[in-house]
């Protein structure tokens, strides 16, 4: 793939991305209520680079083209949305879902099934329509959104292990399992703190 092409295959993911991160500004500061405050804590987005792709792509076996980039990658469009509590999450999922634009591609959640590793995370891929002159296309985006707690371990692990190979891969993954799930019941306690508080 060259520049020329790269820059422009990803024009149309710059501008779902663009509407998919309006939508859920929207959602946030409509969502909001006096007691538990606005559902995001932040958004990042990025457009995956020309390298990052033609990785992927070789991954999974396939000549490095726009065609098989367009075709196959559901992830060119990525916004990561952190949010307070699991609850909120699925709120904004259920939000989404309901407007009639977007269409759901794929959806995995790996918050009621947590990734052997420990990963947690709503992970859930919108078509988003694209209106040319006289046609309509779908470009995918892929949303993933999380607590702060979940994305402290996810860049942690991140960081220190993903797609990583060395000597004692076992003992770490097993602590990384456990801070996960020290974690998850920190966080709990929390939401269990604010809700006394409303009572
Ligand atoms: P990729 O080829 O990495 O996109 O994986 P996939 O297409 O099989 O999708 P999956 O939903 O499993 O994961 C996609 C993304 O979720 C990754 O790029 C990471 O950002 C994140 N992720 C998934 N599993 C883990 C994990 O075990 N640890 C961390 N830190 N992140 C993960
Ligand atoms: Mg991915």
């Amino acid at each position: 793939m060259t520049n020329e092409q790269y820059y422009e295959l990803i024009k149309p993911y710059e501008d779902v991305s663009q509407i998919m991160l309006t939508k859920l500004e929207i959602l946030n500061h409509s969502i909001y209520s006096k007691d538990t405050g606005k559902p995001i804590h932040h958004i990042q987005n990025r457009i995956k680079d020309k390298k990052s792709i033609e990785a992927k792509l070789e991954r999974l076996q396939l000549t490095d083209s726009v065609m098989n980039a367009k075709d196959h990658l559901m992830d060119i469009a990525g916004l990561r949305v952190i949010c307070y509590f699991p609850e909120e999450i699925y709120d904004l999922v259920q939000c989404l879902k309901r407007q009639a634009d977007l269409i759901v591609i794929k959806e995995t959640d790996y918050i009621k099934q947590p990734k052997k590793s420990g990963y947690r995370s709503f992970h859930i891929v919108f078509g988003v329509p694209i209106h040319c002159l006289d046609a309509m296309e779908y470009y995918p985006v892929e949303v993933q959104l999380r607590t702060m707690s979940m994305d402290f371990w996810a860049s942690m692990e991140h960081r220190i292990c993903y797609k990583k190979e060395y000597d004692d891969k076992d003992k770490v993954s097993r602590e990384m399992q456990q801070y996960a799930m020290a974690l998850e019941l920190i966080e709990s306690r929390f939401e269990q703190q604010l809700k006394d508080q409303r009572l």
